[in-house]
């Protein structure tokens, strides 16, 4: 089974959990992009989707799927998205995809946040993976100095241009023993608009593919 396959196969298992006239929250990426694909079967019965990015927004309207203001709307079942990477905890890091502060408000406003995930994402300690940054544009060398303060080695993710406006920090060398810790440190730090942590709100539900098959970890 390739990875594509895995992607796609956790990507079709989070229909079952989309219930009936309601608003699901998408997020952004490739395993993300096979769940809109798939959330294409569900148009007609579904009121619509939030959206992540402005990525994800194209691709669920290319599908004829309305995607409404969060602004708009009072309640959200679930959100749905991938990972970069996922503990045992559901502790993650996002933003490989530059979409992580769309990602985190809509995963905030959720009642339950699903992740899909092939199984090369689950990893016993967070880190290995660069942790993404979003920064203010002018505070980069300053958030990058403090950065270092903490252990890492920032590099800038040169000519990303957020949906938002601002610049992306990737932070390699970072064991992340403690990650709700070290996500409540990062936001503390002046000109980061948000970091790649999800551990203060993780997944509720993880669905992992592997060759074997999907499982549902909760
Ligand atoms: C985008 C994200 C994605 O969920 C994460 O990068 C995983 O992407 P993919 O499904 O392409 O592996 O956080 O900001």
């Amino acid at each position: 089974m390739t990875q594509d396959e895995m992607k796609k196969a956790a990507a079709n298992k989070a229909l079952e959990f989309i219930e009936e006239n309601t608003i699901v929250g998408v997020g952004s990426g490739s395993t993300v992009n096979f769940f809109i694909d798939a959330l294409a079967s569900l148009k007609d019965s579904i009121t619509g989707a939030v959206s992540s990015s402005e990525e994800s927004t194209k691709r669920l309207k290319a599908h004829g799927i309305e995607v409404f203001d969060l602004n708009s709307v009072a309640v959200l079942d679930i959100y749905v998205d991938g990972a970069d990477e996922i503990t045992q905890d559901m502790a993650m890091i996002k933003g490989g995809g530059a979409a992580l502060t769309r990602e985190k408000i809509v995963a905030a406003v959720a009642k339950k946040f699903i992740c899909i995930a092939d199984n090369s994402k689950k990893v016993s300690v967070l880190g290995k993976f660069p942790l993404p940054i979003e920064v203010i544009p002018m505070a980069r060398s300053y958030v990058a100095r403090e950065l270092v303060k903490l252990g890492g080695d920032p590099v800038y993710r040169q000519g990303v241009i957020t949906d938002n406006g601002n610049v992306i920090l990737d932070i390699y060398n970072l064991d992340i023993i403690d990650p709700k810790a070290l996500e409540t440190q990062i936001n503390a730090i002046v000109g980061v608009v948000t970091n790649g942590l999800f551990a203060l709100r993780g997944a509720d539900i993880l669905l992992l593919s592997s060759a074997k098959g999907v499982e549902v970890i909760q």
